[in-house]
């Protein structure tokens, strides 16, 4: 017997006619007599009756246990009026058992899939092939599915070539630690598992190939968050003769059409652009979220003489920020308790307080305001902020004051939250890019600068002067596509010649001798007729998780790794057998308790 029909797809232009379903016994009910078996597949669900007429096939279904396998031939009729069952796509008809084989029968399910159960997403990792039989876990990594399908058509259209790269090879710098293998054949040496198809994905430009495309799986020892894997996949892009303009109207194109073919969604057209340096002091964020209202003013020329040293001393400071947030209503909806809670979360971010002025009433001058630093603020100042901030009666406005980098972060998280709490979303979709990024930023810990993208961005033309001379301010052609306040993608241009390449190792500290060992197969393809190539990458697993509307990038990823980077389901990672390790060369300088 062969499957005819998914359950799901069994509708009334069957009825009468005989059918053959393969699946999972869903829910079992005993009706006067009568057996109803609700069988699931991929699909959906399909309702079964089984009648005493045919007592062999009735003392089957007597038998049968929610999750066997079973496959069955039966006849769809119609259900009487009164039993039909809008919450399912067959729901008007249902099926008349004749034949029920059993293919396998079933223990009871670690937790029951016929009805909602709060599982710990423990037990749900460690039984992931149960876990997934849940439709709205079929349904997400279905959409994934029908993503990549989309996404691989319109690349393919548009003459890119799937090419694949390797995934034991050197580390590529994107920032994250790497993983390692090491290698037998060459004992005390590693491999890195790729961080991204970065420099191969180069080299297929240096070779010609022009446009290349690849959904990549990618490695990085980071630490995790709800929107970070260990190991992800990216759709990851490279052309050659396009310049950042077409290639940003290319890829939004792409994601439009994605949005338009699997969510009905039309992104506007063209998607708008935002500079790093507008994005940071607008929205304290490099990934701002526009579907909240809030924004941050910059106060900091108002504050220089006033009589508060937490204010003014950063106000003179061009390293630091003194920014103001203000909350429409936030007067009346917050309470104390909220501000102190608020304070506590900006705290996270390193900041050392939140004043604020609660706007009661504006015609009453200062009497029209609270504010535990109101007496630190002469009249004139009152004033300008209000005016500067457009302050409305009943408003709540917040201020940090701070290094830059501690009130961006703090003021831009605080944005975000007071939104969501104060249900301010506009709009569903929001996506913009973000561009003209600084190639470098200073890494105070480390005392050097760093890469904002990575190390083959190129810097504008017009600031290729800055890149020796005043690197912090020297911005290179990289590009950010932003969605929702989620980093969806990110590329470049990338440096095509060999003297600007050298160029930002150096200011990144990597002298000519490191940069020939690390890279000189880079440098070495540079020489050989590099042409002009710039591309991207997006994070398919983001992307997925903004479209289906998943919390955690875990549930659109079919065997996700736990927080810890460990897999419930198999128990990697695990120890090995001493053998392998001498034959690898390694020794494990602490050896896990219990291991000979
Ligand atoms: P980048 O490091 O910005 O760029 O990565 C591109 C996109 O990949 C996604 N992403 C992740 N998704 C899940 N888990 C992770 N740990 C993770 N890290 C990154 C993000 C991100 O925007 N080679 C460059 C691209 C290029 O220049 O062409 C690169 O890897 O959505
Ligand atoms: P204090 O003088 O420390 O009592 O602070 C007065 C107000 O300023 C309180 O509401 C603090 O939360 C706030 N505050 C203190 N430090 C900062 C800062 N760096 N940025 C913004 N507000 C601050």
């Amino acid at each position: 017997m062969m499957r005819s029909h998914y359950c799901g797809q069994l509708n009334e232009s069957l009825d009468g006619q005989e059918i053959t379903l393969c699946g999972w016994v869903h829910r079992r009910r005993d009706h006067g007599g009568v057996i109803f078996l609700d069988i699931r597949d991929r699909e959906g669900l399909a309702q079964v009756v089984f009648d005493p007429d045919r007592a062999e096939t009735f003392a089957v279904a007597d038998r049968v246990r929610s999750e066997f396998v079973v496959c069955i031939r039966g006849k769809v009729r119609l259900r009487p009026a009164g039993a039909v069952n809008p919450n399912i796509a067959s729901g008007a008809i249902e099926v008349l058992g004749y034949v029920l084989d059993v293919l396998n029968d079933a223990e009871t399910p670690p937790f029951p899939l016929n009805e909602y159960s709060d599982v710990g997403e423990e037990t749900r990792l460690r039984y992931r092939f149960i876990d997934l039989r849940r439709p709205e876990m079929a349904e997400k990594l279905k959409l994934r599915s029908r993503i990549t399908a989309s996404i691989r058509r319109y690349l393919d259209e548009n003459g890119f070539l799937d090419v694949e790269t390797p995934i034991l090879g050197r580390p590529t710098p994107e920032g994250a630690r790497d993983y390692l293998v090491p290698s037998r054949t060459h004992a005390g040496n590693f491999f890195a598992l790729p961080q991204s198809p970065q420099l191969f994905k180069q080299l297929l430009m240096v070779a010609g190939f022009d446009r290349y495309y690849q959904i990549a799986k990618c490695f990085r020892d980071e630490d995790l968050r709800a929107d970070r894997q260990p190991e992800f996949t990216q759709i990851d892009i490279e052309t050659s003769f396009m310049d950042e303009e077409q290639i940003m109207v290319m890829m939004e194109g792409m994601i439009r059409h994605l949005f338009a073919q699997v969510l009905e969604v039309a992104l506007p057209n063209p998607f708008p652009r935002m500079s790093y340096a507008e994005a940071i002091g607008r929205y304290g964020s490099d990934k701002p979220d526009l579907r909240i209202p809030l924004e941050l003013v910059e106060v900091a020329d108002l504050m220089t003489a006033v009589d508060f040293k937490v204010f003014s001393a950063p106000a003179a400071d061009p390293k630091c920020r003194v920014t103001a947030l203000r909350v429409p209503q936030g007067g009346e909806k917050l309470s104390r308790k909220d501000i102190d809670d608020y304070t506590k979360f900006v705290g996270i971010y390193g900041a050392k307080g939140l004043a604020y002025i609660k706007v009661n009433d504006l015609a009453q001058g200062r009497e029209g305001l609270q504010s535990p630093i109101l007496k630190f603020l002469p009249d004139e100042v009152v004033t300008a902020l209000m005016q500067r901030t457009g302050a409305q009666n009943g408003d709540l406005i917040f201020f940090g004051a701070d290094k830059a980098k501690v009130v961006t972060e703090a003021l831009g998280a605080l944005r975000i939250k007071v939104g969501h709490d104060l249900g301010l979303l506009e709009g569903q979709w929001r996506p913009l890019w973000v561009v003209d990024f600084p190639m470098f930023e200073f890494d105070d810990k480390e005392n050097r600068w760093v890469s904002l993208h990575h190390p083959f961005t190129a810097p504008k033309e017009e600031h290729l002067d800055k890149l020796a001379h005043d690197p912090g301010n020297c911005l290179s052609r990289a590009y950010d596509m932003v969605l929702n306040g989620t980093e969806l993608g990110g590329g470049s241009m990338r440096i095509y010649r060999k003297e600007v390449q050298q160029e930002v190792f150096h200011q990144l500290g990597i002298d000519q001798l490191e940069a020939e060992e690390k890279f000189g197969f880079l440098l070495d393809a540079l020489k050989y007729g590099c042409p002009p190539h710039g591309g991207l990458a997006f994070g398919l697993d983001r992307l997925v998780m903004l479209m289906t509307g998943a919390k955690s990038i875990r549930d659109v990823m079919a065997f996700p790794k736990t927080q810890s980077a460990a897999c419930m389901l198999t128990g990697a990672p695990s120890t090995v057998n001493p053998k392998q390790l001498v034959e690898l060369g390694v020794r494990v300088a602490k050896p896990v308790k219990g291991e000979g």
